[in-house]
């Protein structure tokens, strides 16, 4: 198998957890390199239902470890309590099946309060509200905590001291009261100590196994276009979602990665605010959400419904060296008469064949469309021709192989249709 980054190309919940779970059947580490606990990966095993949000996919795998690494920040409250979850289960059973960097950022209750009050007020972006913008910016302005921290009480406070100091006033200008460091500094201190045996150098532990050539999966949490610098800014998440962030949040050298695949559906969604040209407003909207159960993971807000765009697909897999990708949820647009794609763009007189990300041009610039024929449901395990026409127009369209196709949220209702180690 080799180093591979899996990213979704579109703004999240593409089904990554599943094609990611799918892939670690190969895999000895999978490895998460930045956002935190804004990411739900649903993962459907032998019909029972597993989310995670800070933990990758491979925790159902045995003899995977699964990384949380340095670009991370981690609500250690959300840790804890998914690690005791999935212990409940039987998971993490050994020492080693989970890794936590002890440079990862923490997200703390200040920031919690932050992203809700900001979140409260005009303006807001639609965030998910688990503090992930405000731990970036602490982290950034070098007044975050690290996960290392949470093992040195002594430090902790200090740490969480200086953080308040810095926060305190900007709480309170939104209208809210910072947390106790006292309270603060107890309870998380004990969160720490649960987490203890789990901290460790994850970027040396990533690259001693890529030298002992294990497979190693690099498992990208949010989607390409909520990328932090080449995403529909500000309506963006706070952090690297392109594989390239992959080599900078975790330490990992860009000659070390050996392919880099993406993850699309073939509709497209949206959470939280901002532009979606494609966006479908009425009943076929209504019909993918309710079929889709397009209903975020974490927050349980609708997700806004559209066809997909191609122009933005092909930015996304220009973004990542995107050599491959799969296509989900083909079930869920199963019956509709007629289905459609955005191939490109109007804007001034010219055609474009990326979705263009400032937010002025997008909302002048008028979507191509295709029309294809639908579908029916899947009967057995080939394809209907018709889904095998729009498959073939994707590839087609975005110049790279669809090495599979997800109909269902099962581990086996997926069809394989090149060895995506070997597509390119
Ligand atoms: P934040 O990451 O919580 O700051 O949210 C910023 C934007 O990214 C919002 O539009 C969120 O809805 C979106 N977002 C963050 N994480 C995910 C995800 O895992 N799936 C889909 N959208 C996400
Ligand atoms: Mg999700």
């Amino acid at each position: 198998m080799a180093v591979v980054i899996v990213v979704g190309v579109q703004w999240g919940d593409e089904g990554k957890g599943k094609i990611v779970d799918l892939l670690t059947e190969k895999a000895r580490l999978v490895v998460r390199w930045a956002g935190g606990a804004n990411a739900g990966h649903t993962l459907v095993v032998d019909g029972k239902k597993y989310v995670t949000r800070l933990i990758p996919s491979g925790v159902l795998r045995e003899g995977v470890t699964c990384v949380l690494g340095e670009g991370m920040v981690i609500d250690p409250a959300v840790l804890v309590d998914e690690i005791r979850t999935f212990k409940a289960q039987g998971f993490i059973a050994a020492g080693r099946d989970l890794v936590v960097a002890e440079r990862a950022h923490l997200t703390l209750p200040h920031h919690l309060e932050i992203d809700r009050l900001r979140e409260e007020r005009p303006g807001g972006i639609g965030t998910t509200k688990k503090g992930i913008g405000p731990s970036y910016e602490s982290k950034a302005a070098r007044v975050g905590v690290r996960v290392g921290d949470l093992l040195r009480p002594d430090r902790f406070r200090a740490r969480v001291e200086a953080l308040t100091t810095a926060l305190a006033p900007y709480i309170r200008e939104l209208g809210g009261s910072a947390p106790s460091v006292a309270e603060v500094t107890k309870k998380y201190l004990a969160l720490g100590e649960e987490l203890r045996p789990f901290v460790g150098d994850a970027s040396r532990i990533v690259h001693d196994a890529v030298v002992r050539r294990d497979n190693v999966l690099f498992e990208g949490a949010q989607g390409v276009m909520l990328d932090i610098d080449h995403g529909t800014y500000p309506f963006v998440t706070s952090s690297s979602t392109t594989a390239g962030g992959a080599c900078a949040g975790l330490g990992i050298g860009p000659t070390k990665i050996d392919r880099v695949l993406g993850v699309a559906k073939g509709y497209a969604t949206r959470v939280g605010a901002g532009p979606f040209p494609t966006e479908l407003n009425e009943e076929v909207g209504e019909l993918l959400r309710k079929r889709g159960n397009e209903f975020g993971s974490v927050t349980g807000r609708p997700r806004r419904c559209g066809w997909m765009d191609v122009a933005a697909v092909r930015l996304a897999i220009r973004l990542s060296g995107i050599e491959a990708i799969a296509l989900t949820k083909l079930d869920v647009m199963a019956g509709l008469d007629r289905v459609r794609l955005c191939v490109g763009y109007r804007l001034g007189g010219k055609t474009l064949d990326e979705m263009p990300v400032d937010l002025d041009d997008l909302a002048a610039a008028e979507p191509i469309f295709e029309e294809l024929p639908g579908w029916p449901e899947l009967a057995g395990s080939s394809i209907p021709p018709a889904a095998a026409g729009f498959v073939e127009r994707v590839s087609a369209l975005t110049g790279i192989p669809v090495w599979a196709t997800s109909w269902g949220a099962g581990r086996l209702q997926t069809i394989v249709t090149q060895d995506p180690f070997s597509a390119s």
